[in-house]
């Protein structure tokens, strides 16, 4: 793919042109590297790959101020780019450093099989079950519990003869764990998605987790710090460890033939829970480790130096800084930055902070929450506080970028308030907006637990900008807007009565609309675009009713007719 060369501002055309011929991305399912720890809400790897390719060059030095899953990092270093990751989180700071690091896999694997010899069989121990088929001693490879009782329900054998299947737990069957001293209990803190399980009176981290399952995760974390291996490998086996987590506690359980590890954008444990055996899951989970490691040491090899300071990226060998902090404030030299990339946080869709402690109470601490850019109604963290945030580092990105560099963006709200947010502190930094492209998402990640669960749409919008002369824009803008917003306004209430008159639901009304919506907010001023979107989610109040009535419709019609075939 032949990379465009960001335009001048006096070349905007090509580039327009460029954005309007950017192709459907036919986003694929992740590759290996992104399987190897959960981060929340990652973005199809595919559609970063392309827009790097597609509008950076080779050696050119790439920002992403909110880096979080690393797809960013991983893709701008696999098109040998050099990559400035920033984000607060420090899980994402670490699975970011365990994407790119290269690992010595034949090493990795013979510590494996030490740690087989060394706890294989107490661990296995612990989830002993009777094979019901030749009475040999198997194990659980995961039971399931009652909340209530706690009482174990059903358990998942395995025996050593090769015998499988389901029973009632018998006496003697998951025998009581040992006790454990916890050396560390953490309080889970307040927050808008701990709060179903503080209200239910849990208090701690480790009681998200059976005691069989919490004296599992201390044998591998004792076993991994003896290891005789290098610090490279045992750092790659915390970071399975760190992984296995997400199917390691109560908030996991069966969804039908599916057994699903912690995949809600909050604390949860269901009425009947499961208790995964820790350590089959890690021996799963490092396979996935090497499938990634074996990826980015194919796709990233050498490539990847990372540097200490802007000047060895510049001047020097390194390709690569990962910097855990806010991206506000950045040690990074005014237009420093060819490209910035990036998919910031939308609104409160994912509260990243709250749910990283789940993975960060083990050993360090809990994620820093004050300088987040989130909406956050336990924090105090209004839309207004979002916006303003995403300004200082929208600024802070403005300052760093080249005179005629590119600030790329994806984006899915489907609250257009906070659509509006976004854009409005891209203009109040002092950037022009040039184009958007609406990307579909890859079949399947429409049943995902962020697509359905949170205000996602069924398209990722990428928009593009361009550091702007501010003085011409503030003298143009408001002739424009008022005319802009009446006229909108009433193609938006045009649009409502045909949507009736046709039965269409909420989600196409917004599909309709949004291209047109999108155009308005980035030519209004942002006291204005705040406004019309605020004109547009009440609409879409207002005919609350008929939306819910014609979604029942649609929901009993899918029923109706899959009952049929
Ligand atoms: C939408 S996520 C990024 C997702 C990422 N593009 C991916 O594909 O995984 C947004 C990220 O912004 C980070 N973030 C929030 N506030 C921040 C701040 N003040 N400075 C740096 N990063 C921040 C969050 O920790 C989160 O990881
Ligand atoms: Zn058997």
């Amino acid at each position: 793919m032949t990379p465009i060369r960001p335009p001048t501002r006096h070349e905007n055309k090509g580039i327009k042109e460029e954005i309007e011929n950017l192709e459907p991305i036919t986003a694929s399912t992740h590759t290996p590297v992104y399987m190897m720890h959960k981060f929340w809400a990652r973005r199809p790897w595919k559609v970063f790959k392309t827009l790097i390719e597609r509008f950076t060059s080779e050696g050119d030095i790439i920002l992403d101020p909110f880096a979080g899953g690393g797809v960013t990092l991983v893709e701008g270093l696999i098109a040998r780019r050099k990559v400035i990751a920033v984000d607060l989180n420090p899980l994402a700071a670490k699975i970011m450093r365990h994407e790119v690091a290269t690992l010595d896999v034949a090493e990795f694997i013979s510590a494996l099989e030490s740690i087989k010899k060394k706890v294989g069989e107490t661990l296995d121990k612990l989830y002993a079950v009777r094979c019901p088929i030749c009475n040999r001693c198997g194990v659980a490879e995961w039971a399931e519990y009652d909340r209530e009782s706690n009482e174990a329900l059903t358990v998942q054998f395995k025996c050593p003869e090769g015998h499988r299947g389901r029973k009632r737990p018998e006496p003697g069957d998951l025998p009581t764990s040992p006790k454990m001293d916890l050396t560390r209990r953490v309080k889970i803190p307040a927050g808008d998605k701990t709060s179903d399980l503080l209200g239910n009176g849990y208090q701690y981290f480790d009681e998200l987790f059976t005691t069989r399952n919490l004296v599992a995760v201390q044998y591998l974390r004792e076993a991994i710090k003896c290891c005789e291996t290098s610090e490279s490998v045992k750092s790659f086996l915390s970071f399975t460890l760190s992984s296995t987590l997400k199917w390691a506690s109560k908030m996991s359980h069966r969804r039908g033939e599916i057994i699903e590890g912690w995949a809600m954008h909050a604390y949860w444990i269901y009425p009947k829970y499961l208790e995964i055996n820790v350590w089959h899951q890690f021996l799963r989970r490092a396979d996935a480790i090497i499938r990634g490691k074996e990826y980015t040491n194919k796709h990233i090899n050498g490539y990847a130096v990372e540097g200490e300071s802007f000047e060895e990226l510049r001047n020097g060998e390194a390709t690569y800084m990962i910097l855990n902090t806010d991206a506000r404030e950045l040690p990074i030299p005014d237009g420093g930055i060819d490209a910035v990339i990036t998919d910031p946080p939308y609104g409160g869709n994912v509260n990243y902070a709250e749910l990283s402690d789940y993975f960060l109470w083990w050993d360090s601490e809990l994620s820093p929450k004050d300088r987040e850019i989130v909406i956050n109604r336990t924090r105090g963290f209004t839309l207004e506080d979002y916006g303003k945030g995403l300004e200082m580092v929208f600024m802070e990105c403005h300052r760093v970028l080249k005179e005629d560099g590119l600030f790329i963006s994806t984006f899915n709200s489907k609250d257009l308030r906070v659509v509006a947010a976004f854009l409005s502190a891209l203009k109040i930094s002092g950037f022009n907006y040039i184009g958007v492209s609406y990307q579909p998402y890859l079949k399947g990640y429409e049943t995902t637990f962020h697509a359905m669960q949170v205000n996602a749409l069924p398209f990722d919008f990428i928009f593009f900008l361009q550091k702007s002369n501010s003085r011409e824009t503030k003298r143009k803008m408001p002739e424009v807007s008022s005319n802009t917003l009446r006229e909108v306004r009433s193609a938006l209430a045009r649009e409502m009565e045909r949507c009736v008159e046709n039965e269409l639901t909420e989600k196409d009304y917004r599909l309709r609309t949004y291209p047109v919506m999108i155009s308005a907010i980035t030519s209004l001023e942002p006291s204005l675009a705040e406004l019309l979107a605020n004109y547009y989610e009440e609409l879409i109040q207002r005919n609350k009713d008929y939306f819910s009535r014609i979604r029942s419709k649609v929901v009993e019609a899918r029923r109706s007719s899959k009952k049929n075939s």
